[in-house]
């Protein structure tokens, strides 16, 4: 698929990830929209790299619907979703916090499919689209302590399946992207310490730059999965 002029929608597209896939779409042409939910740090992430933006918390159904209508209004298509909203709650078994268990899920799940069904109704209307779900390693491997976010992961993973099964004859192509450890403000976001930057670890260009290469092969085909790990990290 050719970018040029396409209309992409990236949750979670103020910082890391999510804005490194914004800004490398938008260089090959194509019209872009990020959402997320703290206004100044969307507002000066579009305005930086010319992104188009609506403040929305993902996980609430009436913010979703609204910035699907709003998009419809404003360009009457899109072309793309992005599911990349998220963020990491970890916690041993005998200490987890059903509130934060719930919140984790509320986003990284509920969050996905409300922008997923949304989405689905405009693409399966005109019988084209793409749905990237940005997933993580954790969606293939547990690890101590890794629970609650685990589950949202594996939960995602599992939903794209069904996706795909339920979308693939109305020509949507569902990709599922699980990136390893990725140096973002993830860490911090998640309530742990800031690492230093390492230079064999992953950034966020890296999966981009995977996202949009799958994106841009021709339309009759598509790669249901990718998972991208840093070459030799060094502790
Ligand atoms: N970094 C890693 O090591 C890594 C590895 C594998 C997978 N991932 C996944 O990659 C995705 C992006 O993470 P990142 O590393 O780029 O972290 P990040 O820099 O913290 O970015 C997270 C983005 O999601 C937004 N967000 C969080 N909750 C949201 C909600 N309820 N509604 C709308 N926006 C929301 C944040 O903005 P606001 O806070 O303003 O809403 C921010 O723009 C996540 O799904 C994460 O699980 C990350």
């Amino acid at each position: 698929m050719n970018l040029k002029n396409k209309l992409m929608l990236v949750t979670g597209g103020s910082s890391g990830i999510g804005l490194d896939i914004a800004r490398l779409a938008k260089s090959r042409g194509a019209n872009v929209i990020i959402c997320a939910r703290n206004p100044e740090k969307l507002e000066k992430a579009a305005q930086e790299f010319n992104l188009h933006y609506y403040v929305c918390d993902v996980s609430e159904e009436e913010q979703v619907v609204k910035m699907f209508g709003s998009i419809k209004q404003d360009y009457g298509d899109l072309d793309i979703l992005i599911n990349n909203a998220g963020f990491g709650y970890f916690a041993p078994l005998d200490e987890i916090e059903p509130s934060k268990f719930l919140d984790v899920y509320k986003t990284n799940v509920l969050g996905a499919a409300l922008c997923g069904r949304e989405a689905a109704k405009l693409f399966k209307e005109k019988k084209s689209g793409n749905i990237v779900n940005i997933a993580s390693t954790a969606a293939l491997k547990g690890f101590a302590s890794g629970s609650p976010y685990v589950a949202t992961k594996f939960a995602l993973r599992g939903m794209s399946e069904c996706w795909r099964a339920e979308l693939r004859k109305f020509n949507v192509r569902v990709i599922l992207m699980n990136p390893s450890e990725v140096q973002t403000d993830f860490v911090i976001n998640s309530g742990r310490s800031k690492r230093e930057f390492n230079p064999t670890k992953l950034i966020g260009e890296d999966i981009a730059h995977a996202v949009i290469s799958a994106l841009e092969m021709n339309e009759r085909g598509f790669i249901p999965e990718l998972t991208v790990f840093a070459t030799n990290p060094v502790d």
